[in-house]
């Protein structure tokens, strides 16, 4: 079974905010933005925007009835800006027009003045001026200093890891449509509908139940839209609110990549301690979070940081520091990962940088350290079911690594003007949101008489197959055809008090809703049918394949006549499930407790070849076990590795995001801003399913998948890193990523600066 999307995805039918049609009454809404990074707002004119013919509108945060805030977890962020502005695309005006045309033509006449202040663009920077989003934090367990003083071997040095743009294919959107009274109706482009309708009712001053969010499908989100599709719908709901009009709101492209935050850039000081076997005893790091103008999801980012400070690694002694830095940049945001990708690159580089010193092989530190059962984490968590060394176990014989090896080296000895490198990446990734509150999931089933099936979760579709995973769960639950299931759009009104679609916990927990509701239903079906064969209390009754069986023996009663019979008989074929992950807890005073359900875990091997003569790199193989669980659906979750990977090499060899000194985005379109293509993706991706593993947290045994894989992508750095010490027969300095062909160029010739 596919995706359920895939056939109207191919044909051009799904659709999305931009294709909904629209009333005739409908209004365009264009965001006029801050020019500059940082600045007072010393005077405006809006007479001659005004006076364009069919400009219905142009607000303010003056005409906000409600408050001017739309800060989710910190009260920091406002909605349009009042009397300073804090980064380049902050919104200032809402201009509304009969048309688009209209709307920016107008907004091209507004006249506003600014006294620039100075900005800040680099976490360092920020952090030398005490610009910080939120005090420091710190998680830590064993005793450092004696780590150290134990250790053979100290390593310190720094690392950054750069931003990057989500780049999903639909752009940020809404459309709203004022309803009878005071109520209002946000169709709109998010992964987190409760936020929005929270956001849009502080806005608008009135209570969440008036205000209904609509959500079909997303043209992805990445986390992007986690947290930053929210202004754009409550822009809309304002200017539905004040012209009475229904008011689309769509970003441009440009627009999109020039206003909204990205994944964080982030720059780090280790300093790691090993004995002589390769055994790591201590890893203390700081890590500078580039923040953005505010706090948006900074702060939990930040926090996933640190849990995955060690990756897939038992280290007895560990002091990890976050210091989220405000900086005038757009504010930075979720992005798959969340953080951890951040925070598993720093222990990988310092593992290799340890590997240089010691004069071992890298892959000898990781295999020797990897989790086993029993281990505690730094944040206290116990291992359990590590499944870290097995997939590692598997990789090295199932791809016949040491071949590979060997081959590599004999490659590079026989070739002068291509040479090769390799990299293992071993993740382990926790899944829950890490604040506990927020795993949670509802999911409501109607059967209608017919025997059809109608399912409405919190769960968003953004690509990633949530839908049809839930309908694989119902489908299995009820032992009916999954034909008969549909999955509804996601709506406040029918599932409330929701959280995002995000922490890869979307399918996991939305499903595990679903089968909760489904059983509570099937028991009554069961007992229905009882009454409806005369069989005795004491008989098994089962439904398999849509028709009932007692005592195992078939019978002639079909789903579909069961169904009818029980709702003739006056038995409810509704039910609401309600999903809270068990047994996780976190305490944010000690930074202890068990915040994850349980752990992803799988091992990559990389091998990557460059182009001696001009710097290109290639990463020709990316082999991996991964470990899914039972997967509920091996093509989804096969697609979700491959898409995952393809987004991770391309963070770190070829994504860039330069910004001027003054905090403008230079890679503000896709000719300055490469993303992956399918030449870039690897030559070959083989993924093998690690067996035997079990998962009681997931639906039916499964293990979420949407961001672990990721992280595979960070083994390609490695690899090219590889590549060029082979080609230049000494250790590179390479200690930023990502690693893009010019930079690899300047470090083949020794130009790096
Ligand atoms: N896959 C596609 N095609 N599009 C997306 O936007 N988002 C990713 C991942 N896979 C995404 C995707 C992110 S950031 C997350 S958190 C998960 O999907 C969310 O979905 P899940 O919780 O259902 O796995
Ligand atoms: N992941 C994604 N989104 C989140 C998280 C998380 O761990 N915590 C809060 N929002
Ligand atoms: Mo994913 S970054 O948790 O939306």
């Amino acid at each position: 079974m596919k995706n359920f999307d895939a056939i109207n995805h191919i044909k051009g039918k799904s659709i999305y905010i931009d294709d909904f049609v629209l009333p005739q009454n409908a209004l365009f809404a264009s965001v006029f933005f801050s020019p500059i990074a940082h600045g007072k707002i010393i005077s405006f004119n809006l007479e001659k925007a005004k006076s364009i013919d069919g400009v219905v509108a142009i607000l303010s945060s003056k005409d906000i009835p409600g408050e001017n805030q739309i800060g989710g977890i910190i009260q920091d962020e406002v909605l349009l800006a009042e009397n300073e502005v804090h980064f380049i695309g902050e919104s200032i005006f809402v201009v509304v027009a009969k048309s688009l045309e209209i709307a920016r033509k107008s907004k091209k006449l507004i006249e506003i003045e600014f006294e620039e202040l100075p900005a800040i663009i680099n976490e360092r920077e920020a952090f030398a001026k005490n610009s910080l989003l939120a005090p420091p934090v710190i998680f830590a367990n064993g005793n450092i200093e004696e780590g150290f003083s134990e250790s053979d071997f100290i390593i310190e040095g720094s690392f950054s890891s750069g931003g990057q743009e989500h780049l999903y294919l639909e752009t940020q959107g809404a459309f709203s449509i004022p309803q009878e009274g005071e109520r209002i109706k946000i169709i709109s482009s998010t992964q987190n509908p409760s936020a929005v309708q929270k956001q849009a009712s502080k806005v608008l001053g009135i209570s969440m139940n008036k205000i209904e969010v609509e959500v079909l499908r997303l043209g992805g989100g990445f986390g992007g839209k986690e947290d930053q599709a929210t202004p754009w719908a409550v822009i809309s709901a304002l200017a539905a609110r004040i012209t009475n009009s229904p008011v689309k709101l769509v970003l441009s492209r440009q627009e999109d990549l020039l206003v909204t935050g990205k994944r964080h850039p982030y720059s780090s000081d280790f300093k790691i301690g090993l004995n002589k076997d390769g055994k790591i005893l201590a890893y203390e790091v700081t890590y500078f979070q580039n923040g953005g103008a505010v706090a948006d999801l900074s702060t939990a980012v930040l926090e996933r940081t640190l849990f995955h400070a060690t990756n897939s690694y038992f280290i007895p002694n560990v002091k990890a520091t976050g210091i989220s830095c405000k900086t005038n940049l757009p504010p930075n945001t979720a992005f798959r990962g969340f953080g951890g990708p951040q925070g598993m690159f720093v222990i990988e580089f310092a593992i290799e940088q340890a590997a240089n010193k010691i004069g071992i092989p890298k892959h000898e530190i990781q295999k020797k350290n990897l989790l086993k059962d029993g281990d505690e984490l730094h944040y206290g968590q116990i291992v359990e079911n590590s499944n870290s060394e097995s997939c590692w176990q598997k990789a090295e014989i199932q791809f016949n690594i040491e071949n590979q090896i060997r081959e590599i080296k004999r490659f590079n000895s026989e070739n002068q003007l291509y040479k090769k490198g390799f990299s293992f990446m071993p993740i382990c990734f926790g899944i829950s949101f890490t604040s506990t509150f927020l795993n949670q999931a509802n999911s409501l089933i109607h059967i209608y008489h017919d025997g059809s099936v109608s399912i409405s979760t919190a769960a968003v579709e953004m690509g990633q197959g949530v839908n049809a995973k839930i309908a694989i769960a119902a489908a299995k639950t009820f032992s009916i055809n999954i034909e008969r299931i549909r999955i509804e759009t996601t709506n406040t009104s029918r599932n409330a008090n929701t959280s995002p679609t995000a922490a890869s916990s979307g399918a996991d927990m939305n499903a595990n809703a679903t089968i909760l509701a489904a059983k509570e239903i099937l028991a009554r079906l069961i007992e229905s049918a009882r009454t409806e064969l005369n069989a005795n209390p004491t008989d098994l009754i089962e439904i398999i394949d849509e028709i009932v069986f007692v005592n195992h023996e078939k019978t002639n009663l079909t789903w579909e006549k069961l169904i009818w019979r029980t709702y003739f008989n006056r038995i409810n074929l509704s039910a609401h499930g309600f999903y809270a992950t068990p047994n996780i807890h976190f305490d944010r005073k000690t930074n202890k407790g068990k915040p994850f359900a349980y752990h992803v875990y799988g091992t990559a091997f990389t091998i990557a070849k460059i182009d001696v003569l001009r710097g290109i790199s290639k990463i020709e193989s990316v082999q991996i076990v991964h470990d899914f669980g039972k997967s509920l659906n091996p093509e989804i979750d096969l697609g979700q590795v491959e898409g995952a990977l393809v987004q991770g090499i391309g963070w770190v060899t070829m994504e860039e995001l330069q910004y001027s000194e003054n905090g403008k985005l230079l890679a503000n379109s896709l000719s300055t801003y490469k993303i992956p293509d399918i030449y870039s993706s690897p030559d070959k991706t083989e993924v093998v399913f690690l067996d035997n593993s079990e998962n009681r947290f997931g639906p039916l045994s499964s293990k979420a998948i949407g961001e672990p894989p990721f992280m595979y992508g960070i083994g390609a750095f490695f690899a090219i890193k590889n590549a060029i010490e082979n080609a230049k027969q000494e250790k590179s300095k390479i200690n930023s990523s990502p690693i893009t062909n010019e930079k690899i160029l300047l470090e083949l010739y020794n130009e790096r600066k």
